[in-house]
């Protein structure tokens, strides 16, 4: 695969003084690598891509599956000190979502979904600096999409592929077409907050309006978010807000 780094590099390195681009055939996975780093003290902004990853990660410790050339898989790593960080991962995923295509929407709280179809995924984690240096933090944004379809496997609904939309995408254009608008985009969030990203998340939301369940056994109705992006839910104890992000919530069948 060919990768246009430098046109990458050329887009953000203005916005992101000291940034690099960096490919690697094979890692376990681009958070932990960038993770590992951040915990030996480097904390320069770098997007990591990772050709293929053999311990992909995502949220509640499962597992990311991915194959070469079939989907990308990459983390953008930078120093981050918000007011506020939640809501983070609903404002990557509208700018991704927005980058790539009017009909990709979101399940809260960071997946990209087409239709009923998990498209994407987005895994923040983040380290801190040794001196805490005015509550700025290491961030580490990993994306993962599916560009090519590939065989449903265990799962129980089949992966949605990017070239289902997008017929001619690969990974080296659709990573072009994401990375200076997420700059941008986390450098507006440090700026603003989830306050600027409201708008834009609730444009895609997948679930509002839709029957849900959470996996701690509570059913509802999806009701959009709050302010601070926690989302909520009409339930027969009255509306919950939900921000743990160690809930997952689920659309009843239609
Ligand atoms: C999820 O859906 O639970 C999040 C998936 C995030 C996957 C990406 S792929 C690049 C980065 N490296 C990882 O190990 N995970 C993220």
């Amino acid at each position: 695969m060919i990768w246009r780094a430098e046109a990458i590099w050329e887009a953000v390195a203005p916005l992101l003084p000291g940034f690099t681009v960096e490919v690697l055939p094979l890692l376990d996975s681009t958070n932990t690598e960038l993770m590992r780093r951040a915990r030996k003290g480097l904390g320069d902004p770098v997007l990591l891509v990772a050709e293929q990853q053999n311990a992909g990660r995502g949220r509640l410790g499962r597992d990311w599956l991915s194959s070469a050339g079939d989907s990308l898989t990459f983390s953008l790593g930078l120093p981050l000190a918000p007011a506020d960080w939640s809501g983070l991962s609903l404002a990557v995923g509208a700018s991704v979502a927005e980058a790539l295509h009017p009909d990709i929407v979101l399940k809260w709280p960071n997946d990209l979904w087409l239709g009923d179809r998990k498209l994407g995924g987005i895994l923040i984690e983040t380290a801190s600096f040794g001196d805490g240096a005015a509550g700025a933090r290491y961030a580490v944004i990993g994306i993962g999409l599916n560009i090519a379809p590939r065989p449903p496997g265990g799962l129980s609904t089949p992966p949605a592929a990017l070239r289902e939309l997008l017929p001619q995408a690969d990974g080296p254009a659709v990573l072009e077409r994401i990375a200076g608008p997420l700059v941008r985009d986390v450098q507006r969030f440090e700026r603003d907050g989830f306050a600027a990203f409201r708008h834009r998340f609730e444009q895609r939301d997948a679930l509002r309006g839709r029957a849900v369940q959470l996996s701690d056994g509570t059913a509802g109705t999806a009701q959009g978010v709050d302010a601070g992006g926690s989302l909520l839910v009409h339930t027969a104890a009255g509306l919950q807000a939900i921000s743990s992000s160690e809930v997952s919530v689920r659309p009843a069948a239609r």
